[in-house]
C-alpha cells in the first residue's frame, strides 16, 4: 500500500494569467550584426510581453542568458541558453557574428553558440511577442524563414505555437526538459516529447525510462475547449505537436517540472501570478507500466490492476502481495488461426513501441491480418474518427493499459484469445441469441428455449418476491406522536433547524441517542390520510447515499410529521453563500458534491422504482453530511402532497424563483428536464458561489444565467469562478461544469440533456455540443408573470435543517 501512496512525483503543467501588454519602441527588439549585449542590458519583444537578457537565481557567480515574461515578477522564465553552463556576470556577452550565429562568450571564450544551418550575408536577432527568439536574413521577404529559432531548443517551458516533437529530415527532437531544481537550470533527467514508435506516442520520461505515457493521438481534434485546440502535423519533414491559445489576451506556459510532490499545487492570481490548468500523469493508473505486462489499470476500481481477459498472473503470489512487475500471461496457449478478439472499450491503448501500422486497412481487414500473424496480439483502427481509417496491430505484451472510468474517454482495443476463452464468450452471446431469434423460430426450438425462458422468469420471480417480502418486513415505522414531541421537547423553538416550503423543520433525539429531523407539515392537502402514508411509504424506500433517508412519518389529529434522518452539516445554502464557511469548500469537494447531486438525482429520475421528479432542486434542499457529501433532501414532496401524476401539467406550481425552468413556471408543465434545469442553476451557483437570483454585475439586468451566457460567449468562462476555489480548481473540470450547467438550462427543455449523460460529461473529457440559448428570465417578466402559485417562499431562503 505504500508504494501507492509515495509514487506521486510530477510534473506537466500549463499556467495561465491575464497579460499585460505594455508598447515599447520597437528597435529595441532585436540584434543585428556586430551589436552585442553585455550584462544589464536587455532585449524586449515589440509588445512588451517577453525581455532577453542575463539573469541569476541568487548568485552572481552563476549567470544564464534567457527570456522571461516581462511583466511578470516571478517563476517568469522561459528559455535558457547555458543552463548547464552557468557564467560570471560580470564578463559575459552576447554577440551576432558575422555569419549569422548568436555567440555567448565569457572573458573571450565561447560558452553557447546557435547552431544555424544556413549561413547568411545580412543576419538580425529578434525576440518575438510570441516569446521566440530568431535569426533571419534581413534581406529575405519571408518574415518567418529562420535560420534559428530558440522554440527549437527549449529548456523545461512550453509556449502557446511552439512545437514538440521532431523534424525529421534534420534529426532533431524539440522536448522540454526539466530544470535541475528551482534554482538550478541545470538539465534534470525528466523530458517531455514524442517517441518515434511505429505509432508515434507524448512521453514523459525520466532519464530512458517511460514515466508517462499521454497514449496515442486517436485522430479526433481532441478536446473541446474554450481556452486552446491542439495541432499535430504529421508528414515526411516533421512529426509535431502544438497547442494553441485561443484568446491571445492571456499568457500561458507548459511547465516540466523535476520536483515531487503529493498533490499538484494550483496558483491563481488575476494579473500577478500564475493559475494551475492541469498536471500529468492525471491519476496512480497514469504511472508507466503500473501493473505489469497484459494487465490493465483502473484507478477507480480495488485492486486497481486486473489481468485482462483470458489472462492469468505469471506468479499469484507476489501479485497478491501487490508486486505486479511479472504481470499476467495467457491461461491457455494460443493456436494462431482458431482465435479470436475479445472487444474492450475505454482503455488507454497499449504502449505502441512494438507495432505495425498500416493505413490503407480498414478494420475488417486489419482483423483478419492480425489473426493470419501468429504473434499479433491485438488491433484496433488507427484514427477513430472517419471511416476505413487504417490499422494498427500490437506484437508482444501488451504494457501500460489504463481503463477510464467513462468509455468514452478511451479508445476501443479488439485483444486476441484463444478458441478456449473464446467458447466461454460464445456460450454466452449464443444463448442471447437464440433467446432472441427464437420467436421466429421453429416450434420445437421455440418451446426448448421456452423452457430455459420460463425457468429464469421463475427464478427471478421468486428473488423478486422475497425481497419484495424483506422490504415490507423492514418497512417505515409509524412514530408514536409521543416519541416525537419528547425528541423534539415539545417542538421547542430552540429546536426548529429550517422552515422549508411544506413547514418548520425541527431537530431531535430518539431515547436511543439517534438524531433525526423532524418536518412539520403545516397543510394537508385534499388527500386522504390512507394515500398520504402510502405515498410515504414508497418514498421511504427510495434509498441512495446521496438521498436523506426517510425514517418514517407520523399522523395524529391535525399533526402531520416526517422523520428523517439528521444531516450534520445542515445546507449546502448556507456554505456556498457564505463568506467564510464558503472556504470550507474547496474545488474538489465542490466537484464531488456536484457529482453527488446529479447522481442522487439520477436515481430518482431513473433507477428508482418510482421515477420521481424533484421539482423544487436547489442549494436549500442539499445538505451535507459529516464528510461533506451531499444529500438530496424534499424529494417526493410534490408527489406525497398531491398524489401528482410524475410527469404533465399541474396547477399547483412547486418550486423556487430562480430555479424553475421557464416553460415549468409559465405553463406549469414539468418533467424530468426542468428538474435538469434547475440542477443547472444549482451547478451554476456551486461554482461561481453566488446565488442566481441576485444580481451579479451592477450594470447589468441580468441573472447569474445571463451573465454566465455572456461570458461564454466571449469565451471568457474562466470569470465566473468564485474567487475562494481559484487555489484549488482543476480548470478543464470547472469548464466543463460550465459547460454542462449552460446546456442544462437551455431554453427548450428537448435541448437538454438527460441526467445520465450529464453524469457522463461531468466525468469525462468526451465532446459536448455548444449550448443553445438558455431559459433565463429577467425578474422584471417574472413579475409580469403569470406565475399561478408558489408554495415555496421566494424571497426567503428557505433553508430546511440549515443551521445546527
Ligand atoms: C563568487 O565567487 C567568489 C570567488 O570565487 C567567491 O568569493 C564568492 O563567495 C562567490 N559568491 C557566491 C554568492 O557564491
Ligand atoms: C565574478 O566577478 C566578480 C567581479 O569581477 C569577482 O569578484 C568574482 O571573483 C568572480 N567570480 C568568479 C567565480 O569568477
Ligand atoms: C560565428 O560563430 C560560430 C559559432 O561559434 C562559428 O562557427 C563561426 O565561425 C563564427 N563566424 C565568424 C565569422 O566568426
Ligand atoms: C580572462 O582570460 C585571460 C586569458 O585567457 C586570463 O588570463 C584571465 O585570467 C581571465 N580572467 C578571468 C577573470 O577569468
Ligand atoms: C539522430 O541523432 C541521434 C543522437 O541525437 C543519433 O544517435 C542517431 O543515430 C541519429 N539518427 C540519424 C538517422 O542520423
Ligand atoms: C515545481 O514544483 C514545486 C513544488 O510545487 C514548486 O515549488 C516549484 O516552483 C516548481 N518549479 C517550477 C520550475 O515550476
Ligand atoms: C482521421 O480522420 C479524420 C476525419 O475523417 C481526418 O480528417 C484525418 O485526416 C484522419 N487522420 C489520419 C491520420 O488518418
Ligand atoms: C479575450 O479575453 C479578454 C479578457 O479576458 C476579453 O476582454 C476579450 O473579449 C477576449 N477576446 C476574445 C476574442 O474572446
Amino acid at each position: 500500500m505504500k508504494f501507492i501512496l509515495t509514487v506521486t512525483s510530477f510534473i506537466l503543467y500549463i499556467l495561465f494569467v491575464s497579460s499585460l501588454v505594455v508598447s515599447i519602441a520597437a528597435d529595441t527588439s532585436s540584434i543585428s550584426q556586430s551589436q552585442s549585449l553585455s550584462f544589464g542590458r536587455t532585449i524586449v519583444s515589440p509588445n512588451g510581453v517577453f525581455e532577453l537578457g542575463f539573469f541569476n537565481l541568487g548568485n552572481p557567480n552563476k549567470s544564464y542568458l534567457g527570456i522571461w515574461f516581462k511583466n511578470i515578477p516571478s517563476q517568469n522564465i522561459v528559455w535558457v541558453a547555458n543552463g548547464g553552463n552557468p557564467i560570471n556576470d560580470s564578463f559575459a556577452l552576447l554577440s551576432l557574428n558575422s555569419s549569422g550565429h548568436l555567440v555567448l562568450t565569457h572573458n573571450n571564450t565561447v560558452v553557447w553558440s546557435t547552431s544555424s544551418l544556413i549561413e547568411t550575408q545580412n543576419p538580425v536577432a529578434k525576440l518575438l511577442d510570441s516569446g521566440n527568439l530568431v535569426i533571419r536574413d534581413e534581406n529575405e521577404v519571408n518574415q518567418e524563414a529562420y535560420l534559428w529559432q530558440s522554440f527549437d531548443y527549449p529548456s523545461n517551458t512550453g509556449l502557446s505555437g511552439m512545437k514538440i516533437g521532431w523534424y525529421l529530415k534534420r534529426n532533431l527532437s524539440i522536448h522540454l526538459t526539466a530544470w535541475k531544481s528551482d534554482d538550478d537550470p541545470t538539465p534534470g533527467d525528466f523530458t517531455w516529447g514524442i517517441i518515434l514508435h511505429p505509432y508515434p506516442e507524448i512521453y514523459l520520461m525520466k532519464g530512458t525510462k517511460k514515466y508517462y505515457r499521454v497514449g496515442p493521438w486517436n485522430g479526433s481534434p481532441g478536446l473541446i475547449n474554450s481556452i486552446y485546440y491542439h495541432e499535430f502535423v504529421s508528414d515526411e519533414e516533421e512529426l509535431s505537436f502544438t497547442w494553441n491559445l485561443k484568446n491571445a489576451s492571456f499568457l500561458s506556459k507548459v511547465v516540466v517540472n523535476q520536483t515531487t510532490q503529493e498533490r499538484p499545487r494550483y496558483v491563481w492570481s488575476e494579473t500577478e501570478s500564475w493559475m494551475l490548468y492541469s498536471t500529468r500523469p492525471e491519476d496512480y493508473c497514469d504511472h508507466y507500466g503500473v501493473c505489469g505486462a497484459n494487465a490493465y489499470c483502473s484507478s477507480t476500481a480495488s485492486p486497481i490492476c486486473e489481468c485482462l481477459k483470458g489472462y492469468t498472473p505469471k506468479s499469484p503470489e507476489k501479485w497478491k502481495s501487490m508486486d505486479r512487475t511479472q504481470g499476467c500471461v495467457l491461461k491457455h496457449p494460443l493456436s494462431c488461426k482458431y482465435d479470436g478478439f475479445a472487444q474492450v472499450d475505454g482503455l488507454k491503448v497499449p504502449d505502441t513501441k512494438r507495432t505495425h501500422v498500416d493505413q490503407t486497412l480498414d478494420i475488417e481487414k486489419c482483423r483478419s491480418k492480425c489473426l493470419n500473424e501468429c504473434s499479433c496480439m491485438a488491433y484496433t483502427n488507427y484514427n477513430i474518427s472517419g471511416a476505413g481509417s487504417g490499422c494498427i496491430m500490437w506484437f508482444g505484451d501488451l504494457l501500460d493499459i489504463k481503463l477510464y472510468s467513462v468509455a468514452e474517454s478511451g479508445r476501443r482495443l479488439h485483444i486476441r484469445l484463444p478458441p478456449s476463452e473464446l467458447e466461454s464468450i460464445k456460450s454466452k452471446k449464443n444463448s442471447k441469441i437464440i433467446i432472441g431469434t427464437s420467436v421466429a423460430a421453429a416450434l420445437g426450438v421455440v418451446l426448448a428455449i421456452c423452457f430455459i425462458h420460463r425457468r429464469n422468469i421463475a427464478d427471478k420471480s421468486k428473488t423478486k418476491k422475497s425481497n419484495d417480502r424483506q422490504l415490507q418486513d423492514v418497512d417505515v415505522p409509524l412514530f408514536d406522536l409521543l416519541t416525537i414531541t419528547a425528541a423534539t421537547d415539545n417542538f421547542l423553538l430552540n429546536n426548529k433547524i429550517g422552515e422549508g416550503g411544506f413547514g418548520p423543520v425541527y431537530k431531535g433525539k430518539l431515547e436511543g441517542g439517534q438524531e433525526i429531523a423532524v418536518k412539520r407539515l403545516s397543510s394537508r392537502s385534499g388527500q386522504g390520510i390512507t394515500e398520504f402514508i402510502t405515498e410515504v411509504k414508497l418514498i421511504a424506500k427510495l434509498q441512495h447515499r446521496n438521498l436523506v433517508k426517510l425514517l418514517g412519518c407520523c399522523i395524529k389529529g391535525q399533526e402531520e410529521l416526517l422523520v428523517y434522518e439528521y444531516v450534520v452539516n445542515g445546507s449546502l445554502n448556507s456554505f456556498i453563500f457564505d463568506q467564510t464557511k464558503s472556504k470550507l469548500l474547496d474545488w474538489p469537494r465542490r466537484f464531488n458534491i456536484i457529482l453527488g447531486i446529479a447522481r442522487g438525482l439520477l436515481y430518482l429520475h431513473q433507477d428508482s422504482r418510482l421515477r420521481i421528479i424533484h421539482r423544487d432542486l436547489k442549494a436549500s434542499n442539499v445538505l451535507l453530511d459529516e464528510k461533506l457529501n451531499p444529500k438530496i433532501s424534499d424529494f417526493g414532496m410534490a408527489r406525497a402532497f398531491g398524489g401528482d401524476q410524475t410527469e404533465g401539467n399541474t396547477n399547483r406550481v412547486v418550486g423556487t424563483y430562480g430555479y424553475m425552468a421557464p416553460e415549468y413556471a409559465f405553463d406549469g408543465n414539468f418533467s424530468i428536464k426542468s428538474d435538469v434545469f434547475s440542477f443547472g442553476i444549482l451547478l451554476l451557483e456551486i461554482v461561481c458561489g453566488i446565488k442566481n437570483k441576485s444580481l451579479c454585475h451592477e450594470n447589468q439586468t441580468l441573472n447569474l444565467v445571463g451573465y454566465a451566457w455572456a461570458l461564454w460567449k466571449e469565451q471568457n468562462a474562466l470569470q465566473l469562478i468564485d474567487s475562494g476555489i481559484k487555489d484549488s480548481c482543476v480548470i478543464p473540470e470547472v469548464l466543463r461544469c460550465i459547460h454542462v450547467s449552460l446546456l442544462c438550462v437551455q431554453q427548450y427543455p428537448e435541448d437538454r440533456p438527460t441526467m445520465t449523460s450529464v453524469i457522463q460529461m461531468l466525468g469525462s473529457e468526451m465532446d459536448m455540443v455548444e449550448p443553445k440559448e438558455p431559459g433565463f428570465f429577467p425578474r422584471r417578466i417574472l413579475k409580469e408573470g403569470n406565475l399561478k402559485e408558489m408554495t415555496s417562499n421566494d424571497e426567503l431562503t428557505i433553508s430546511l435543517f440549515s443551521g445546527r
